[in-house]
């Protein structure tokens, strides 16, 4: 089962509510996650990588709700933090310090300090200078601190170009030679532990092609490492694994599993995996009601409640999130639209050139696959109040963050006096 969503007598469904009572109760627009999907996929890949017992960190920028951290951390999940803010999450959410991992191309020295302090599992250094800072802060801490090092293995991961992180010309990682030489320097950093390799070629990739030819590399790479007598103790796989948005046909984890463990059976690695979108991804969808249908000389468009500060995937990547009515019509009869947000912006779309039946005021739409990097991207763009969040758990559901009202808007903000007297 992809998720927990479905019609039945044509409402949609949430595992056992009804998506319209939500609605009704809640208000337009929202995010509505299921549990059952959540943990079902984490599942999915504790089962398909049982023989190895990876640390399974829930990438979550992807989804940073608090409820959902907890759900996977609940069932055994360890969290991939990108961020201060992220391990305060982290830590509200009930995460075990020994299950968080660090990665990031720019943590500043209060981020490092408090990740020190907290006793995370490991950093996953992007730079020498991300390396000699993390050096410098746990002496100054008196802490010996676990890091692994990000290779960058320089494989193309076919995906789309603003979420491919493993290239020569990407920001991320370390080459292999600088990842070699920081081995042979070891001793420059005394409270290190250098006890990891972290690889992570991007996100959406739906077959194992890459992954394979990525941590190939790698392996390649330790054993001439271990050849040199020096040994790690994790290896980091990253994330990325890519989901059914429309017609993709994605590698399951049975198969991804099936690809990538026999790589490694020789090997005594602690296996670590940073999945964000294959937990989240299709977990949750975004509802949003139709407030005007408009038809032009060209086409139609319905004009939602909820737009691109909302979820920004379509204005951002021209992501496919298929549209699913919330009450299905009799008729069947079908219209094409541009579903479009209030936003004073062109690109504030939320699907193009969709045939959906044929809608009008009033009407309820959830716009499918938005449980990962929807609510964690939303803005306050045009002055919106982000939407609430919503969890069902079998035949309950509960407000997991509320809709922000105004005051919201302006918490944090001061007029200076000598803006506001001549
Ligand atoms: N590990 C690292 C180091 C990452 O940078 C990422 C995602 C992940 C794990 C999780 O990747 P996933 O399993 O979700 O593919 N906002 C974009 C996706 C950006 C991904 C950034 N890094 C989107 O909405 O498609």
């Amino acid at each position: 089962m992809m998720h927990d969503f479905h019609y039945e007598e044509g409402e949609l469904y949430c595992e056992q509510v009804r998506v319209s009572d939500i609605a009704e109760r809640v208000g337009t627009p929202f995010y509505l996650y299921s549990y059952q999907t959540f943990t079902e996929h984490l599942l999915k890949l504790q089962k398909a990588f049982r023989a190895a017992k990876p640390l399974i960190c829930f990438s979550m920028k992807a989804n940073s709700n608090l409820a959902v951290l907890r759900a996977l951390v609940g069932k055994g999940a360890g969290l991939d933090i990108v961020s201060g803010g992220e391990l305060f999450r982290a830590r509200k959410a009930g995460c075990a310090p020994s299950k968080i991992v660090y990665a990031g191309v720019g943590k500043t020295d209060a981020e490092i300090e408090a990740a020190i302090r907290t006793g995370i599992l490991l950093f996953n250094v992007e730079s020498i200078q991300e390396l000699d800072r993390i050096g410098r802060l746990a002496r100054k801490l008196n802490r010996k601190v676990k890091v692994s090092l990000r290779v960058n293995p320089n494989v193309d991961p076919d995906t789309h170009e603003h979420i491919a992180t493993g290239g020569a010309e990407s920001k991320f990682g370390l080459d292999f030679d600088t990842v070699r030489l920081i081995f042979m320097r070891q001793e420059k950093y005394p409270n290190l532990a250098i006890s990891g390799i972290h690889v992570h070629i991007g996100s959406q990739i739906v077959k194992g092609t890459p992954f394979v030819k990525a941590f190939r590399k790698v392996l390649i790479f330790l054993t001439h490492l271990e050849q040199e007598g020096y040994r790690i103790q994790y290896l980091n796989l990253g994330g990325g694994l890519g989901i059914i948005y429309s017609d993709e046909r994605p590698q399951t984890a049975e198969q991804f599993a099936k690809q990538v463990l026999p790589l490694f059976q020789k090997k005594k690695y602690k296996l670590i995996l940073e999945p964000g979108r294959f937990i989240a991804g299709n977990s949750g969808v975004f509802v949003s009601r139709v407030i005007y249908i408009k038809p032009t000389k060209v086409k139609n468009f319905a004009i939602i409640d909820g737009g691109m500060n909302d979820l920004i995937r379509p204005a951002l990547y021209d992501s496919f999130h298929d549209v699913w009515p919330l009450r299905q019509t009799r008729s069947g009869e079908k219209q094409t639209y541009d579903v479009v947000g209030p936003i004073c912006e062109s690109g504030d779309f939320l699907a193009k050139n969709r045939k959906i039946q044929k809608l009008q005021s009033g009407d309820l739409l959830a716009f499918a696959s938005a449980g990962a990097y929807g609510f964690s991207m939303a803005s306050n763009y045009n002055a919106r109040p982000r939407p609430a969040e919503v969890m069902v758990r079998g035949g309950r559901f509960a407000i997991v963050r509320r809709r922000e009202i105004y005051s919201d808007l302006v918490r944090g903000e001061r007029i200076p006096s000598w803006v506001r007297y001549k």
